[in-house]
């Protein structure tokens, strides 16, 4: 059953969602070559406390940290490690808060120093295909035609959508239904209604579609050994468009 959040809801999701947009502009500031990605865990999840909320990921099915940090071909759930960054690493950081009852998520690509122009063009592409798809989202509209925008976006530019994971709906859970898939065919799939609370998370390869899960347990990575990239949003359905929750502004500002 795909719930429908009242405005009272709506409300606590977007504080959780603001405080977990803070945790990635303090994020940003750490990307740089030499840290070890746990080290970022550690300062997030320091941060997200100290707003007197709780990381949704620590413990979720005995997941071990807060943030999952997965470099280069890892696609998604990397464990934060002592792998330190380097210049020409792509870093996909994802992050969950659960504040006052309800969970936000989101995640965001980061680029340490130069990177090639292919992977630059991933990177972009990826962050593209979630806000065309977030721009496309209002009451009446189908998980189809979100999920065949995506798809589109993403394979007109020559990279693969990852089938394995999809984006999905939150609330006072962290995963809810419905399944959000990053491919599709318009007009099929539940119809969104006002007040539903979605995570939308495109998850695209610059090779082939095909992931692996690492021997932790977690880390899915590119079977082919491509880079990778991943942006997420938590965002509630409007009547005339999507409100997203979560923000990019403290990374980017
Ligand atoms: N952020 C992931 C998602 O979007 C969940 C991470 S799984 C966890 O669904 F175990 F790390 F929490
Ligand atoms: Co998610």
């Amino acid at each position: 059953m795909i719930l429908i959040k009242t405005a009272e809801e709506i409300k606590r999701m977007k504080e959780s969602a603001e405080i977990l947009s803070k945790t990635f502009g303090l994020i940003k500031t750490m990307i740089q070559p030499g840290i070890k990605t746990k080290e970022i865990d550690a300062e997030a999840e320091k941060f997200i406390r100290a707003h007197g909320a709780v990381p949704s990921f620590k413990g979720y099915q005995n997941y071990p940290a807060s943030l999952c940090i997965s470099v280069n071909q890892q696609v998604v759930h990397g464990i934060p490690s002592d792998y330190a960054l380097k210049e020409g690493d792509i870093v996909s950081v994802d992050g969950g808060v659960y504040y006052k009852g309800y969970h936000s998520d989101m995640a965001y690509t980061f680029i340490v120093g130069n990177i090639p122009p292919i992977t630059q063009k991933l990177v972009t592409v990826t962050k593209e295909s979630l806000f065309k798809a977030i721009s496309k989202i209002k009451e009446g509209v189908r998980l189809g035609d979100i999920g065949s925008i995506i798809q589109q976006h993403v394979e007109s530019n020559g990279f693969s959508i990852v089938r394995d994971l999809v984006g999905h709906g939150i609330g006072k859970s962290l995963h809810e239904a419905p399944q959000v898939p990053n491919y599709g065919t318009r007009g099929k799939g539940h119809e969104l209604k006002e007040g539903m609370t979605l995570a939308i998370e495109p998850m695209v390869n610059m090779g082939k579609r095909h992931v692996l899960v690492a021997n932790d347990g977690w880390t899915v990575f590119a079977k082919d050994g491509l880079p990778s990239a991943h942006f997420e949003h938590t965002i509630v359905v409007r009547k005339n468009e999507a409100e997203i929750l979560t923000s990019y502004q403290y990374i980017e500002n």
